[in-house]
């Protein structure tokens, strides 16, 4: 009695939100990444389909949120700022794969997960930022940071932040745990001082100089030398160069941004349009320009001061092991005590 009850309650709220909008021309996004940055896409999408997008945007909690809701998620699609989202959402099973040609073609396999549940959008390099002043070399790999020529001379911030466990776990990939560890011991005997803040404020203690290396994202550059906020942060920028580190055996350590369709998507056909229109060249170019990101098509250009960095060949690496290595990554961290 009570269960007949409830599902009439349920029809009629099914019935209002239908009345607002008719299931032809909504698409419902959850959001990881800010709205400043995806609303001009979305209201591109809107002007090319008549396909209306609402969006959830959080900064945790979304995934638990989709596990929570089951069968009755209203969600369609899931929007990521990191490779982990991706991977936990696929892990508890609130994806479903989504097997379009228009998305293949523009997202390259090891930026993709192997069974179609997930999509990389747009990539970002774990670069090094050297001294103009200090630093004469314009080419470095991973694995130098680990030499003592550098003693004293790095900066990071801790290592147990997801965007460093991203960096160590591709190291694990590549050499296995052991050769990983000691690798991030001759790292952590490089610091010039104890890894604390962001990567922001790596950049600013080159410019201070306390270090002459320091590790961090490439979009940081973008953000800082465009900061009319704190413009401070414009020195800061300009005291460093990018150099795009390699692995000895491979390219750049990258991370992505991406999407994934819901496994209750109520509105499975225009999710996949959103996301095919999301993984075009234009889509593609908006997106990485917002954040001074890389597309993940290598033929979509990237934004001109991003460009202006130099080109990097990325680590061919899948994405998807960034994620399968973090937890070793994490007890790495802990056993070398990184920061202390
Ligand atoms: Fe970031």
């Amino acid at each position: 009695m009570l269960n007949a009850r409830r599902s009439v309650i349920s029809f009629a709220a099914l019935a209002m939100l239908c009345a607002s909008a008719s299931a032809a021309d909504v698409v419902n996004v959850y959001s990881y990444r800010q709205p400043a940055l995806i609303d001009p896409l979305l209201a591109k999408f809107k002007a090319e389909t008549g396909i209306e997008v609402r969006v959830v945007f959080a900064e945790n909690g979304l995934v638990e949120r989709m596990v929570q809701e089951g069968a009755n998620s209203p969600v369609d699609v899931l929007l990521t700022a990191d490779v982990g989202r991706l991977v936990e959402a696929a892990d508890r099973g609130v994806a479903q794969p989504v097997s379009s040609e228009a998305i293949h073609a523009k997202v390259p396999a090891n930026l993709r997960d192997e069974k179609d549940q997930w999509f990389g959008l747009t990539m970002r390099g774990r670069v090094v930022y050297a001294s103009n002043d200090r630093v004469k070399q314009d080419a470095i790999t991973y694995e130098e940071l680990a030499d003592p020529k550098w003693k004293g001379k790095i900066c990071t911030r801790p290592g147990n932040h997801p965007y460093n466990l991203g960096l160590i776990a591709a190291m694990i990939a590549h050499k296995g745990e052991a050769a990983a560890k000691t690798w991030l011991e001759g790292l952590k005997a490089n610091l010039a001082v104890k890894p604390a803040g962001n990567d922001r404020a790596q950049a600013k203690s080159v410019f201070a100089g306390e270090c002459d290396l320091a590790i961090a994202n490439t979009y940081y550059m973008g953000l800082m030398l465009t900061n009319e906020k704190e413009p401070e942060q414009k020195d800061w920028a300009k005291s460093a160069r990018i150099l795009f580190p390699t692995f000895q055996e491979g390219g750049t350590s990258v991370n992505i941004s991406g999407m994934l369709l819901a496994k209750n998507a109520p509105n499975k056909d225009n999710a996949i349009k959103l996301m095919e229109f999301l993984a075009s060249d234009e889509a593609q170019k908006i997106y990485a320009e917002g954040n001074f990101e890389y597309p993940v098509d290598p033929k979509v250009p990237a934004a001109e001061i991003v460009r202006s960095w130099g080109s990097f060949t990325p680590d061919s690496l899948h994405v998807a092991d960034l994620a399968k290595y973090q937890a070793q990554a994490s007890k790495l961290v802990d056993e070398v005590q990184y920061n202390d």
